[in-house]
């Protein structure tokens, strides 16, 4: 019985804390006009984007490229089949993403499809991805395939 009222304080203070949090988000995005997604406030550990790209392609190169082609264009031999098909990695959309939300879809994966990378690459392994995700966008823009 004491066990149940324990359990029952527990979970009314967390939801007053999951409230607490929702209030603070309204607020941020009342001041700022912008609105949060998951990951907007995780904070790249690396500041060497460079040196970290590099390191990011190595793991790109072992990991996604099969389904996301060399240039994460979405057009990997491994990528063509799948439904839905593996994304461009250097489109708009994925570029209008913090850092954080871009680190998220890869620790989560995708549709069942790609699988949650948080199990396999350690934490800085995905945030070298994301840089590398970065650089592979200007490499498309500036017309440099690497
Ligand atoms: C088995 C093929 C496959 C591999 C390997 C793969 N992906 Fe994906 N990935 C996909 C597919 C398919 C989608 C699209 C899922 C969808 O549209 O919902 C996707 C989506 C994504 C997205 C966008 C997800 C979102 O939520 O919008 C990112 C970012 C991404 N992949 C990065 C990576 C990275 C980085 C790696 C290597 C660690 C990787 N992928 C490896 C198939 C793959």
């Amino acid at each position: 019985m004491r066990y149940y009222f324990v359990l029952i304080i527990a979970l009314f203070f967390l939801s007053t804390l999951g409230a607490q949090e929702e209030a603070n988000n309204n607020h941020q995005k009342k001041e700022t006009g912008k609105t949060f997604a998951p990951g907007d406030n995780l904070k790249n550990p690396f500041t060497d984007k460079i040196s970290s790209a590099l390191d990011g392609k190595i793991i790109f190169i072992q990991n996604c490229a099969s389904c996301h082609g060399n240039e994460g264009l979405g057009n990997g031999p491994a990528g063509a089949s799948l439904i839905p098909k593996a994304d461009n990695l250097t489109s708009d959309e994925i570029a209008k993403r913090s850092d954080g939300e871009v680190f998220l879809n890869i620790s989560d994966g995708a549709s069942g499809v790609m699988i949650p990378w948080k199990f396999i690459l350690s934490e800085n392994q995905r945030w070298h991805l994301v840089d590398y995700i970065r650089q592979l966008r200007e490499n498309q823009n500036s017309g440099v395939l690497k």
